[in-house]
């Protein structure tokens, strides 16, 4: 297991330097290097004997079809797009583990089928609305999101065609009647495991998010003229507010929200913001916590705007509820973990996953991997090979008994 941990790390390593940018890992939904990410890990699928294709939402899909095959397939998978500047193992982890998943199960000579699924975009970068990769294959991609566009204009649909992919078949990616489950392996991006010296968890439940975008608009005029009492500055209004919703969320009880991106326009050191466009990420366990939080953090954005003569304008990118993981997988993932000699601990995640998606169209469990130092967003995201090692145990006594089950 120790050698199949290392391969499966240094491949997210070398998936690492597949970037938009030199020197640093950023990769967007269906930017160049994606194809790059693609072509690895097709070769591994076809040294596997997989079946490799890529859908329409551009979805890389690798089909293991045992010849004793038995039952309907599971469904193996995470995300393989980036945040800017990203550490190597939020996402791609979940799709190399899974690729030594199936070496484990051919090695078991396991009866049963495993799809793999590389999914083309989680984390919402380039248009602002994540998902769209595992909505696609959850038959729940509404096609108004290809209208979508990106800071360059570019829309979805047209990043689609540009990667030699047909937007219209986008409802055939959909998964077809013969799937059992929906099973995920990604690290933590907190510090809970670390703190309790675990290697995993199950995971119980995935907390809700809203995201939104505000512009606040006033107007650019000359900074050496404008007295400061006749100006209509969006940015420092922006910044009002954003100092407010850090105290408001620091006054509720499990409740997150996060100002993370500013465009200001025109952006220039001798001239006042006409605009701020800012991006808020509200989440909490509860939904209607969330959505009161979301609510009143408008109000305050409207109040502010208003006082200060500002527009103000406000665009819902997501409203995604909390999701609980199915509670039988889960359990019989949590037996799997203790059949490896490991205590079985239930965690929910603060983190988004391709698993909410995919939790309303079969039933889903999480497999979480030790973040060290709790870091992940951040080029120095890192796993141990230990615990890496120890979801290939769980891995393996898990498949054991899937394929026993779906006999
Ligand atoms: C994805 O990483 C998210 O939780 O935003
Ligand atoms: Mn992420
Ligand atoms: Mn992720």
């Amino acid at each position: 297991m120790k050698d199949r941990a290392a391969r499966a790390i240094a491949e997210c390593r070398r998936i690492a330097a597949m970037s938009e940018e030199p020197g640093r890992t950023t990769r967007r939904f269906l930017t160049p290097p994606m194809r790059d990410v693609h072509a690895l890990l097709r070769t591994r699928m076809e040294a596997l004997c997989m079946t490799a294709r890529i859908d329409a939402a551009g979805n890389l899909r690798g089909l293991w079809q045992p010849q004793n095959a038995q039952g309907k397939r599971l469904i193996l998978g995470s995300h393989i797009d980036t945040v800017p500047d990203a550490g190597p193992f939020d996402g791609v982890l979940g799709v190399t583990l899974a690729l030594e998943w199936i070496e484990l199960a051919k090695e078991l000579n396991l009866p049963l089928p495993i799809e793999i699924v590389a999914f083309s975009e989680e984390e919402g970068v380039r248009f602002g609305v994540p998902f769209l990769g595992s909505r696609a294959v959850a038959g729940r991609f509404d096609l108004a999101l290809l209208a979508l566009r990106d800071a360059e204009g570019v829309t979805v649909e047209a990043a689609i065609r540009a990667f030699g992919l047909d937007p219209a078949q986008i409802p055939a990616a959909a998964l077809d009647a013969n799937v059992l489950a929906f099973v995920e392996i990604h690290i933590e991006q907190g510090p809970v495991l670390e703190s309790e010296d675990l290697h995993v968890a199950a995971v119980s439940a995935i907390v809700g998010q809203t995201r939104i975008s505000l512009e606040f608009a006033g107007q650019a005029n000359h900074a050496g003229t404008t007295p400061m009492h006749l100006r209509r500055d969006a940015l420092v209004g922006a910044a009002e507010w954003i100092g407010a919703v850090e105290a408001i969320a620091l006054q509720t009880d499990g409740l997150v929200a996060t100002t993370g991106k500013i465009e200001v326009a025109p952006n220039a050191g001798n001239v006042i913001p006409g605009s701020a466009r800012v991006s808020l990420d509200v989440r909490h366990a509860h939904d209607a916590a969330r959505k009161a939080a979301a609510t009143e953090l408008l109000a305050k954005a409207k109040s502010i705007a208003d006082r200060r003569k500002l527009g103000l304008e406000i665009t819902q990118q997501l409203d995604q509820p909390a999701v609980p993981m199915d509670e039988r997988l889960t359990a019989f993932l949590a037996e799997a973990i203790e059949s490896a000699g490991l205590p079985a601990r239930f965690m929910p995640s603060g983190a988004g996953h391709d698993a909410m998606v995919m939790a309303a169209r079969l039933p889903t469990a999480m497999l979480f991997v030790r973040s060290p130092g709790g870091i992940s967003h951040h080029p120095s995201e890192s796993v141990r090979e230990e615990d890496v090692e120890a979801a290939l145990h769980a891995g393996r006594e898990f498949l054991k008994r899937l394929a026993a089950e779906s006999r």
